[in-house]
């Protein structure tokens, strides 16, 4: 009874101990003379004129554009230039803007065969892609030049920082979102947005010049005028994950599309298979388009790798188009059902 009398009384003890030592996450509220804390990932302070020609730190908040909060809770300018692997996946949302494009003309111009008409379509499309990207690259930072200056993507919730908004003591929310991989979010829009404009410049002059007119010519704007968008909605939301996953993908969907393209085919004996894609320049084409990407998925995957294997990993680009036309005889449906 005496043990049980003391343990309670320690538990009480214990207990007022806690409560009178529970405190509050703390942290300065207003503009600071020397630096202190901010809480969250993404919440810095940045230097204000003070009067007196002092100057003071700000309250905890967004870093302003084109800076990001370093260790110590000072916003920092982003100086550093973007990995190759960043390039990478530049690239890749630039190529899949323009392969959309590409697809969307395949399929919709009448003649899938080659013809001077759907080349110069294509060659327009790639026009418009090549000079958005380079004037998105010249008008940001620095200005004028081919060069880009960004902050380094640490974590995937560098992407989404509105999802880190803290709450301390559950008092109020600080809104402390921000583009902390300035600028590879935000420099997708822009090019995006360059693209249709460029759409709206520069094509109406080919379609002059090739002399295509009604369906032939509007078809692939409207559908570049619905293709943009979505890429865009899609970059918004995802894209932390197609940073992270984009190798992956794009090796994907090449093999994918890849098989489509043979599986379309008629005749799917490999003499058939294979002269098809040499006579052809369409297919031809299409075929070498297709070791392109796999080959830049493969390097992007592989990027930690010596320049040695990287090498004899790129041997392995054709394999899919010689596994196809070899092993096709052995997975025509109809060997399924002789009886
Ligand atoms: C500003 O400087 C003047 C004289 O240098 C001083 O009298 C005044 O108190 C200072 N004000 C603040 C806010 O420090
Ligand atoms: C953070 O930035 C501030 C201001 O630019 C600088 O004084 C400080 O050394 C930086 N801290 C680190 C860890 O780099």
């Amino acid at each position: 009874m005496k043990e049980m009398a003391s343990l309670s009384s320690i538990v009480v003890l214990l207990f007022f101990f806690n409560i009178h030592f529970i405190q509050g996450y703390y942290y300065d509220k207003g503009t600071v003379q020397t630096i202190t804390k901010c809480p969250g990932y993404y919440c810095g302070r940045y230097q204000v004129p003070g009067d007196n020609e002092t100057s003071l730190w700000s309250l905890c908040g967004p870093c302003p554009r084109g800076s990001r909060v370093n260790s110590t809770w000072a916003c920092t300018e982003c100086t550093s230039s973007p990995t190759a692997y960043d390039w990478m996946y530049l690239c890749f949302m630039v190529v899949i803007g323009l392969l959309a494009q590409w697809y969307s003309i395949d399929t919709m111009l009448p003649n899938s065969q080659f013809s001077w008409k759907t080349f110069g379509t294509h060659f327009s499309a790639l026009i418009e892609t090549c000079l958005s990207a380079c004037i998105t690259l010249l008008i940001h930072e620095p200005l004028g030049s081919l060069q880009l200056r960004s902050c380094t993507v640490k974590h995937l919730s560098d992407w989404y920082t509105i999802l880190h908004n803290p709450n301390p003591n559950y008092e109020e929310v600080l809104h402390c979102a921000q583009e902390a991989v300035y600028p590879l979010y935000s420099i997708v829009f822009v090019h995006y947005g360059l693209s249709v404009f460029m759409l709206f410049f520069i094509r109406p002059w080919a379609n002059k010049a090739l002399q295509n007119r009604g369906h032939v010519a509007s078809r692939p704007i409207y559908a570049a005028l619905y293709l943009y968008p979505i890429l865009a909605l899609i970059h918004g939301i995802m894209a932390g994950l197609i940073y992270y996953a984009f190798p992956s993908i794009i090796i994907l969907l090449s093999l994918m599309s890849h098989a489509f393209h043979f599986a379309s085919r008629t005749d799917q004996s490999w003499r058939a298979l294979l002269y098809e894609t040499v006579s052809c320049i369409h297919n031809l084409v299409v075929v070498i388009g297709h070791w392109v990407l796999h080959g830049f998925g493969l390097v992007a995957l592989t990027l930690w790798l010596q320049p040695e294997l990287l090498a004899v990993i790129l041997t392995l680009v054709p394999l899919p188009t010689f596994l196809y036309i070899v092993l096709s005889r052995f997975t025509d449906p109809g060997k399924f059902h002789t009886d």
